[in-house]
């Protein structure tokens, strides 16, 4: 089960954007890609499926004992979409709790239709249990960073990994994007260089800051659909072969 889980400690720096625009990317490599959303404000549906009604998602199935299969719907991409769904307080908490408790590679297997099929995960911000779980169960753990001064504090623990969950044998690669580059801003160009130079081989590529991702976005669709062409697009196409072929080696070995 390739999965690849998008995190990061800070909340606001294109989780949900990337996400979707990776997954659409990543099918449009020829994969079948499904994309979960792990996070209450459930957002990553609004990238890519069309607006309907009120949703059964993964939240009401944990709450209800229903299999998370019966929330998926199809995009216009091709992408298969596990919203997080319509939910309420007490059903948030419990999705909280209960995902601690169960088993969570078999809800996610129940996910796909053949063990090939791409799981791209949505999470909420910040380093909570669940993140700790949806990590260690991860090929790859894509943590998205800004090109800014925050960032680079976060610099010496990437080294180390940035894992929640001790490190182990077949612990999940974590690779770092960089979102937002400006490179018409010097303190952008310099963090970004300084970045890319320091994470070596878990820097996995760079996205410029592009107004056609929020535009696209406006509209419930990626930029890789609606602006192929867009900067954005290009760098996000590149990252996704990197992962697509990463992806390949890991299920090789
Ligand atoms: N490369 C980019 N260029 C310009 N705008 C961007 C870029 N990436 C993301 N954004 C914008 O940044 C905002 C936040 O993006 P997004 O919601 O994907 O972040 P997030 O990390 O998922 O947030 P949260 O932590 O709340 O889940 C959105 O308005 C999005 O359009
Ligand atoms: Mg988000």
């Amino acid at each position: 089960m390739p999965l690849i889980a998008v995190a990061s400690p800070k909340g606001g720096v294109g989780k949900t954007t990337l996400a979707a625009n990776l997954a659409v990317s990543l099918q449009r490599l020829g994969r079948q890609v499904t994309a979960v959303d792990f996070d209450s404000q459930n957002a990553l549906r609004f990238h890519l499926l069309p607006d309907g009604p009120a949703t059964l998602g993964i939240a009401r199935c944990v709450a209800i004992g229903r299999s998370w299969r019966e929330t998926l719907q199809v995009g216009e991409s091709g992408v298969r979409v596990a919203p997080y769904g319509d939910s309420t307080a007490a059903e948030r908490l419990h999705m909280k709790e209960a995902l601690l408790e169960q088993p969570l590679a078999e809800l996610l297997s129940e996910l796909l239709d053949s063990d090939d099929d791409i799981l791209i995960a949505d999470t909420a911000p910040g380093e909570g249990r669940l993140q700790a779980r949806l990590e260690g169960l991860a090929d790859i753990n894509l943590v998205v960073l800004l090109a800014d001064a925050g960032s680079m504090s976060l610099v010496p623990g990437f080294r180390d990994g940035l894992l929640l969950t001790p490190a182990h044998a077949g612990a999940p690669e974590t690779l770092a994007i960089l979102n937002q580059v400006d490179p018409r801003r010097r303190l952008s160009r310099d963090i970004s260089e300084f970045i890319a130079g320091h994470h070596g081989g878990r820097f996995v590529g760079a996205v410029h800051y592009d107004e056609a991702l929020a535009e696209a976005a406006a509209h419930g669709k990626t930029v890789v659909e609606a602006a192929p062409e867009s900067l954005a697009a290009r760098d996000i196409r590149d990252i996704a072969s990197r992962l697509e072929a990463r992806l390949r080696v890991s299920q090789e070995a």
